[in-house]
């Protein structure tokens, strides 16, 4: 069966608790605005991204790495929302928060390649990353720990969890493509993920 059979929890988050959700990533966003991060190949990227917590996600002259400040504001990244810190409770099965909530913004056409996720430490490794979906449908592609392995897709709708933990943890994953406009969550379209990491650096 698949690397990550068991892990996706399809509707996880019901209409109500998306909408509280989006409402605090909203507030979040206000904050700590969306950037484009631009690659080490000098390519700027579809998704928009920021993150909540103590650690945000960043892409730094082309370096991938962990900012405890937003990298155009210079300011610290906003609380991780309650609501994103019982998701994680509920799922990870890890005792302590998560560091990150990187968040994604999908628009019209974004999409992500294949990647791990390997900038969070040896320790940051041994906990699970939780995402969890909110808005249009996306097709998620994970494959295994090899880049150019066999690779397996499946539909991730809004109030989807997954969890990639265990072998799937650092196994390369990314999403195909958005579905835009197809969901009723966000006006206007359009696909936020969260991804939940805890971050140790080595
Ligand atoms: C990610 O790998 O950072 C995002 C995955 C997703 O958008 O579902
Ligand atoms: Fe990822």
């Amino acid at each position: 069966m698949s690397l990550w059979a068991g892990s996706h929890r399809p509707g996880f988050l019901d209409r109500a608790a998306q909408e509280a959700m989006v409402a605090e990533l909203r507030a979040v966003i206000r904050v700590a605005p969306l950037v484009r991060p631009v690659t080490g190949w000098g390519r700027p990227m579809s998704v928009r991204m920021t993150s909540a917590g103590r650690l945000g996600w960043v892409i730094e002259r082309g370096r991938y790495r962990y900012s405890a400040v937003h990298p155009e504001t210079g300011k610290p990244w906003p609380p991780i929302p309650d609501s994103v810190l019982a998701v994680w409770r509920q799922v990870s099965g890890w005792p302590e928060p998560p560091d990150c909530c990187l968040i994604n913004w999908y628009g019209e056409g974004a999409r992500m390649g294949l990647h791990r996720d390997a900038d969070e430490g040896e320790a940051g490794f041994a906990a699970p990353v939780v995402s969890v979906s909110l808005g249009d449908p996306a097709r998620f592609r994970m494959g295994g720990p090899a880049r150019g392995g066999p690779t397996e897709s499946v539909i991730l709708h809004s109030g989807d969890v997954v969890v990639m933990g265990g072998p799937a943890r650092l196994a390369y994953h990314g999403i195909d493509r958005v579905m835009f406009g197809e969901g009723d969550l966000l006006p206007g379209g359009g696909r936020l993920n969260l991804t939940l990491r805890v971050v140790r650096p080595d």
